[in-house]
């Protein structure tokens, strides 16, 4: 059962609710870098698939009505039942720092050992220091490294994914897996 965990007099970590989804999708959209793996895949299919689960774990962090950071978590990881998957976690930029992060992963985890994950698992960009000094802080520890090789069209005239015609529901399961972006994007933003 999902509870509330108050950590702070001003922020308080809360199960996420359908009433918090615009604010998190922005706050995403603020500080996941969206053109570049593993964050091409943040899109609002992503975030109702996480609420959507039976396994979910996903919390919010809110100073009174904003939501300053939030994790986004289920048991679905692959094909492995027993392994959980904490595929988002974010912290406004104003909030970090401050231990915000720590305390949305300890209810996060907290929450998918007792769903009975074995083992939850996250993914880091080679890049994202704060991310993996965060994850290690957290009793994380490195696992397999995956580098994506990329061979671009040699005619420059091939742009991409612009000209690919898809029907709605092979969009959304290549959205979901990260294979292309989403949708109603708000444009990068530097983290
Ligand atoms: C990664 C992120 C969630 C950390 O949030 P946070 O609330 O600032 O983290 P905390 O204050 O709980 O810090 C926990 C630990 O993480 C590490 N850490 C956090 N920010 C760091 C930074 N900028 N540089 C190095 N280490 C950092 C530290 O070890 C810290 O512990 P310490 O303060 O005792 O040294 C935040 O930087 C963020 O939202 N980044 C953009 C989104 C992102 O990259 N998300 C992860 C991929 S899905």
């Amino acid at each position: 059962m999902d509870s509330d965990i108050s950590i702070h007099p001003d922020v308080a970590i809360v199960p996420m609710g359908l009433g918090h989804l615009r604010q998190v999708i922005d706050l995403g959209y603020q500080v996941f870098d969206t053109q570049t793996k593993p964050y091409t895949s943040w899109s609002l299919t992503s975030v109702a698939e996480h609420l959507d689960s039976a396994g979910r774990s996903c919390w919010v962090a809110v100073d009174s009505d904003r939501v300053v950071g939030f994790v986004l978590a289920s048991m679905e990881f692959e094909l492995r039942e027993d392994w959980a998957y904490l595929e988002w976690i974010a912290v406004a930029p104003d909030m970090q720092g401050r231990g915000v992060a720590a305390n949305l992963m300890t209810a996060c985890c907290d929450l998918l050992f007792r769903h009975g994950a074995a083992r939850i698992v996250t993914d880091v960009e080679n890049h994202n220091t704060a991310s993996a000094s965060m994850m290690r802080k957290n009793g994380f520890t490195e696992g397999t490294t995956v580098t994506l090789f990329v061979r671009p069209n040699p005619d420059e005239n091939v742009a991409g994914d612009d000209h690919v015609m898809l029907g709605p529901g092979t969009k959304r399961d290549l959205i979901r897996r990260g294979r292309i972006t989403g949708e109603g994007r708000h444009g990068r933003t530097a983290r």
